[in-house]
């Protein structure tokens, strides 16, 4: 307890001997004994200034309660005992009182201050916030998968622009201005660029195959690259269809490459893709950039290619037993002529995926939307 609180001359209250037990004389010492035991009760702030406060007026040995007992009443001479021990009394309660009063003040404003700390306070007892981990998202981890089956046959990865020219994303792949295979692939093109030639143009690409272009640019046979990455057409999304997707290109360049090495390197990686058992057809098709060209086929790896399961039809293949999965073909000798490579020297082949196809059918995904809404309850299950 701060009893010198206050002025530094304040000197602590001593029970004064009474000059005299006249009226007035008890009236001015008790009178002032109240004033100190108001003084002092007021200063209290805490448990420990409260015990000391308490133990001095109370304690039984030499508490100021003990001494007017001491040095008032038992003084007293016989015909004013009955006086003094009244006043003793009395005082005994108003010190009594003003213990409990003070008590109760600071219990009362140190559990306030409590309160507001106890907000801030830390229990390092409660169990901890955990962080959840990412995990690869399924559409990279597929592509990650796929370029690894290639990598392993030697073949290298580049990448190129998502906004490509037109010269790139169709002339440069004899895709003549005009020509109805445009048609095939819709996609955004950037405004206000009339004023350029069509070649100039920008577009969001709608397929890889404009990196083979840009492969063959800069490098001479013989040549091996895979390429992944996004691209855009104008479809509306719906469970198979999506504006944006993924794709990955191949390329292989050199002399005497034939088809039967085209067939073989894709019987390969699907085979390292869906299992060994899984057989591959090869379809007639046309892209502009090959001659022959070819859709893939692998048989289907939900009925293992017979066509029905469960007793009835497969739903997966819609009976035929067979999932188309990717267009190649031989790179048409047009191609050649735009990136100076000499077409009666080299010949090549190439082929494109579609990197969610091949992630719907390896993870049973029934809906390519999915890939694409962030979801951590589905994309969690890929960690
Ligand atoms: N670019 C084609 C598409 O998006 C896919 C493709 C087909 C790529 C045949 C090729 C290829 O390289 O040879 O539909």
């Amino acid at each position: 307890m701060t009893i010198f609180r206050g002025s530094r001359c304040d000197v602590a209250y001593s029970v004064p001997k009474l000059a005299n037990y006249s009226a007035e004389a008890l009236e001015k010492a008790s009178s002032e004994l109240l004033a100190a035991l108001e003084k002092e009760g007021a200063a209290v702030a805490n448990e420990s200034d409260w015990k000391s406060f308490r133990d001095r007026w109370m304690a039984r040995k030499n508490g100021v309660l003990t001494q007017i007992n001491d040095i008032w009443l038992k003084a007293a001479p016989k015909d004013a005992k009955r006086e003094v021990g009244q006043r003793v009394n009395e005082l005994k309660k108003r010190v009594e009182g003003s213990v409990n009063k003070a008590e109760s003040v600071y219990k009362t404003s140190s559990s306030a201050t409590e309160k507001s700390l106890s907000s801030d306070r830390l229990d390092i007892t409660l169990p901890g916030i955990r962080r959840p981990l990412g995990a690869e998202h399924p559409i990279i981890k597929t592509m990650n998968e796929i370029v690894s089956v290639f990598r392993n046959l030697g073949y290298s990865v580049e990448e190129g622009p998502e906004i490509e020219t037109d010269y790139y994303n169709f002339e440069a792949l004899n895709f003549p201005p005009n020509h109805p295979a445009r048609d095939t692939q819709d996609t955004l093109f950037i405004a206000g660029q009339e004023s350029k030639p069509l070649r100039e143009r920008l577009l969001l690409r709608t397929h890889t195959s404009p990196v083979q272009i840009r492969s063959m640019e800069k490098m001479k046979p013989p040549l091996r690259v895979v390429c992944p990455g996004k691209v855009h057409r104008n479809d509306a999304p719906d469970a198979t269809h999506s504006p944006i997707f993924h794709q990955i290109e191949g390329l292989a360049v050199d002399t005497n490459i034939t088809i039967c090495d085209l067939k073989g390197t894709l019987d390969h990686a699907m085979k390292a893709l869906f299992g060994s058992s899984v057989k591959t057809r090869f379809y007639p098709s046309f892209f502009p950039f090959t001659e022959p060209s070819a859709d893939v086929q692998i048989s289907c790896i939900f009925c293992g290619g017979k066509g029905y399961r469960d007793g009835g039809r497969c739903p997966n293949c819609k009976g035929g037993g067979w999932i188309e999965l990717l267009g190649c073909g031989m790179v048409d000798p047009n191609v050649y002529a735009f990136v100076d490579y000499d077409s009666k020297k080299v010949s090549g082949f190439a082929f494109g995926m579609g990197v969610e196809r091949i992630a719907i059918l390896k993870y049973g995904v029934d809906d390519i939307q999915l890939f694409f809404q962030g979801d951590v309850r589905f994309l969690e299950q890929f960690g």
